[in-house]
C-alpha cells in the first residue's frame, strides 16, 4: 500500500512530506519533482505569493544515489515566505496574550476558519487559517512525482487539462479511448497560462478574469485529468472501500475547492438512454499493444466499470468553487466582540483552477500507484515489473 501525509503551515518553515510504499529501486530525479512543483505555482489570476515562492524540494530520506531504497520517502519544501515572528515554536516565557501579535478575527465565509476555530478551540482564526491553506498541496505535488515517475516505469501517463473558468467554457470531446488525443490535448494546455487547449478561449478567459479581478472578486472553473495505458483490472467490485472510481473520488474531494467529481460521462448519463451511454465491447485478433483484444469505440464509462478499471483511459472531471478570499470581502462576525463585520482580507488567488488541475494529476497518480501496488505487490521495481509481465501474459491466455 501506498500511504503518505504532509505536514506544515502555509507561512510555516516549510511543507513536509513523508511517503511510504513505493519500492525500492526506482531512479528517482529531483529536477522533475521540481519542474512538477513549478507546474503547480503557475496561472493567470494567481496571487502575489507565488511571485515570492519558488518551489524546490530537498530529499530528506528514503533515497541513496538516486535510487529509492523501500524506506520512507521523506522531503521538505521550505517556504520562502516563512513568517518567523506568526511562527514561534516556544513562548520564551510569554504567553500568546503577552504579545503584541495581531490576530485574525474575522472569520472568511468558504474557509475551515470558523468551523475550525470553534472545534479546536483556538481564538485565533490563523491557527486554523494556515493549515487549511491549500499550500499543503505542495506536499501531495512532490508525493505525486514521486508516483508520476513509479507509472512511468509502467509507460502509464498521468494529465490534465482546464474546461472552463468561471462561465467561459472550451467545448471539447474528450471523451474518448483514443490516449494520443488525450496527451496532445495536455501538451496543448502545457502552452497556455491557463492549461486549457484552445488559445482564443483562454483570451476570453483572460479577459473575464481581469474583469472580475477589478470587481474584487474570484472564479472557479472545471477541469479534466486523466490517465492512459492503465493495466485492467485496477480496483475491485469485491467490496465497496476496493472500487476504483470511489478511491478516485475521495482523493479528488480531497483537494481544497473541488466540489464535485465525476467520472466519465458524470451527471450527464443520468439525463441519457442505456444505450446512448454504455460502451459496447468488440474483440479483434489484430489488436496491437493492448493487454487484451477486446476493445470500445467510446469511453463513457471514463475507464471504470464496476468499481474495475477496463484498460481504456480513465477521465475525471472535476469542479473547483470560486476562491473564498475576497478582495471586497463577504460579511462575517468578530469571533471575539460577536459584532457584524467583513471578512479578514488576505493576500490571494482570484482564480487557480490551472494549479489544481496539476494539484488533481498527482491524487490521481498516487491512487494509482497504490492500486498498482496493491495488485501486483513487490518490494522492488524489478520485482513488480516481473509480476505486471507475468500478469499481461496471463491475461493473453484468457
Ligand atoms: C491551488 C489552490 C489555490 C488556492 N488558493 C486560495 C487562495 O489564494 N485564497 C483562498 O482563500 N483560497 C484558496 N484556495 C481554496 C481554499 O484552499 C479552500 O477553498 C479552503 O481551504 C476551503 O476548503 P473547501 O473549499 O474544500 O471547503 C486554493 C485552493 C487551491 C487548490
Amino acid at each position: 500500500m501506498i500511504n503518505f501525509i504532509t505536514a506544515g503551515e502555509s507561512h510555516g518553515k516549510g511543507i513536509v512530506v513523508i511517503l511510504e510504499g513505493i519500492p525500492a529501486g526506482l531512479k528517482l530525479s529531483l529536477d522533475e519533482i521540481n519542474k512538477e512543483l513549478a507546474r503547480r505555482q503557475k496561472g493567470y489570476g494567481r496571487g502575489k505569493r507565488m511571485e515570492i515562492e519558488k518551489d524546490s524540494a530537498e530529499i530528506i530520506s528514503g533515497l541513496r544515489f538516486g535510487e529509492t531504497i523501500g524506506s520512507p520517502i521523506c522531503f521538505i519544501v521550505y517556504n520562502k515566505d516563512w513568517r518567523k515572528n506568526d511562527f514561534n515554536f516556544e513562548n520564551k516565557g510569554k504567553t500568546f496574550q503577552e504579545t503584541n501579535f495581531k490576530r485574525l478575527l474575522n472569520p472568511r465565509p468558504g474557509h475551515a476558519d470558523l468551523a475550525g476555530a470553534i472545534k479546536f478551540f483556538r481564538s485565533d482564526l490563523k491557527d486554523i487559517s494556515e493549515r487549511s491553506s491549500a499550500r499543503e498541496t505542495v506536499g501531495r505535488v512532490v508525493a505525486g512525482s514521486v508516483c508520476k515517475q513509479f507509472l512511468s516505469q509502467l509507460n502509464i501517463f498521468v494529465g490534465s487539462f482546464v474546461t472552463s473558468i468561471g462561465k467561459v467554457k472550451v467545448n471539447l470531446d474528450y471523451l474518448t479511448t483514443n490516449y494520443n488525443l488525450l496527451i496532445k490535448l495536455h501538451n496543448l494546455a502545457e502552452k497556455s497560462v491557463l492549461r486549457v487547449t484552445n488559445m482564443a478561449v483562454e483570451k476570453q478567459m483572460i479577459k473575464f478574469i481581469d474583469e472580475t479581478m477589478l470587481k474584487k472578486d474570484t472564479l472557479g472553473g472545471e477541469f479534466v485529468t486523466f490517465s492512459v495505458k492503465n493495466p485492467i483490472g485496477l480496483g475491485s467490485h469485491t467490496q465497496w472501500t476496493s472500487r476504483l472510481d470511489a478511491k478516485i473520488a475521495f482523493s479528488m474531494m480531497s483537494i481544497p475547492a473541488v466540489k464535485s467529481v465525476e467520472i466519465g460521462m458524470g451527471k450527464v448519463c443520468g439525463t441519457k438512454f442505456g444505450s446512448e451511454v454504455h460502451d459496447e465491447i468488440f474483440y479483434s485478433s489484430k489488436l496491437k499493444g493492448k493487454n487484451l483484444k477486446f476493445y470500445r469505440k467510446t469511453n463513457n464509462a471514463g475507464g471504470i466499470e464496476g468499481g474495475i478499471s477496463n484498460g481504456e483511459p480513465i477521465i475525471v472531471r472535476c469542479t473547483m468553487k470560486p476562491i473564498p478570499t475576497l478582495g471586497k470581502p463577504l460579511k462575517t462576525v468578530n469571533i471575539k466582540t460577536k459584532k457584524q463585520n467583513f471578512a479578514d482580507i488576505i493576500r490571494s488567488d482570484v482564480v487557480a483552477v490551472p494549479a489544481c488541475s496539476v494539484i488533481a494529476e498527482s491524487m490521481l497518480a498516487i491512487t494509482l500507484t497504490n492500486e498498482i501496488k496493491i495488485k501486483f505487490g513487490g518490494d522492488s521495481i524489478k520485482e513488480l515489473k516481473k509480476n505486471y509481465k507475468n500478469y499481461a501474459y496471463l491475461t493473453q491466455k484468457f
